[in-house]
């Protein structure tokens, strides 16, 4: 019995190195996150050449799949595969055969036969990225799941508050607003956290998970609170995701008057962020999202280059990732 279990061992064909993915930002290490905030600033130069193509990816496949709608996340993963070299192929669930009822399985499975290297994902559903992961053999990128998680986005925030501050150790971060149903705010407070920022939530109660401290965060119904905070970080009221006949505040002008992000809210200085789309006049006022000191703009161009090195960090495998990136900046 002993004997024909070490044979069958014998037999296993070698161990292909695992497939990675970016689903959470649980799978992220503070030297991940480093590294990719280094490829990202290396491509943030290799952007400021009239030429702004790298050859990097030439030949991959980078499928973004998009069954809820996306300005900033989707025209970003295509312009990042795009600027390396990458052929892209951008699905959108209306006016495709989902409309015809075919499952994310089928989807993905007639999808990956076109054997891409990269799969993009947003779906409404909770975990779906993990799911085209097991049915598929490309790495998949989480591009917003549902209210769990958006990784990328995270990691643009953070490359944003790098950019601005030099630093985002011992940096404090109010997070204002619609907590309950954001991917957003999950994925930022375990990255902020992680990287020693401090978090305080912002809002109504009824909007602000309960037991969320146990990810490391203050929480506070207090707007004034966020004066105390170097960034204040501001979210949308997420309609589309609010429960039928659930009245989680009075009403949306009510919400303005007590939580709205407003320039007598703020301290002179103080930066302000949104993953957009931003209501304006609801949950933040137009002043405050024109003013010099949002980094609304900012943050987009980020999501540009973080993008391509989270691309590029999956298809070259980790440290490499960082000396390459190097050598394509000073070769291409
Ligand atoms: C966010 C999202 O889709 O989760 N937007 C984005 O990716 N830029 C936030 C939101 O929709 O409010």
């Amino acid at each position: 019995m002993a004997e024909l279990k070490v044979m069958r061992e014998e037999y296993l064909p070698p161990k292909a190195p695992p497939r990675r993915h970016l689903l959470s930002v649980a799978d992220l290490t503070r030297d991940d996150v480093e590294r990719l905030l280094g490829t990202a600033r290396s491509f943030e130069r290799s952007l400021e050449r009239e030429m702004k193509k790298l050859p990097t990816l030439r030949g991959r496949l980078v499928l973004n799949l998009f069954f809820e709608s996306s300005t900033r996340t989707s025209s970003s993963f295509e312009l990042a595969a795009k600027r390396l070299s990458a052929d892209t192929m951008s699905f959108k669930a209306s006016g495709s055969s989902v409309d015809k009822g075919e499952s994310l399985k089928d989807t993905a499975i007639t999808l990956g036969a076109y054997d891409p290297d990269v799969i993009v994902i947003r779906h409404a559903e909770i975990g779906a990225p993990q799911l085209v992961a097991r049915w598929t053999d490309a790495h998949v990128v989480n591009a917003g799941d549902g209210k769990h998680q958006h990784p990328t986005q995270a990691l643009l925030d953070l490359y944003t508050l790098h950019e601005e501050f030099g630093r985002i150790d011992g940096l404090h971060v109010a997070i204002v607003g619609d907590v309950l149903h954001s991917r957003v705010a999950r994925s930022n407070i375990q990255a902020l956290t992680m990287m020693g920022a401090r978090v305080t939530l912002v809002g109504p109660p009824s909007l602000i998970p309960r037991g969320i401290e146990t990810l490391g965060c203050e929480t506070t119904i207090d707007i004034d609170a966020i004066k105390a905070a170097d960034v204040v970080y501001v979210l949308r009221m997420q309609r589309e995701r609010m429960l039928e006949g659930a009245n989680y505040v009075p009403s949306l002008r009510e919400y303005a008057a007590r939580w709205g992000v407003t320039p007598d809210r703020l301290r002179p200085g103080q930066k302000v962020m949104h993953p957009g789309p931003m209501n304006r006049g609801v949950e933040i006022d137009p002043v405050v999202a024109d003013a010099a000191d949002a980094l609304i703009e900012t943050q987009v161009r980020a999501g540009l280059v973080t993008r391509m090195a989270v691309l590029y960090d999956l298809l070259t495998h980790g440290p490499v990732a960082v000396q390459n990136a190097a050598e394509i900046h000073e070769v291409a």
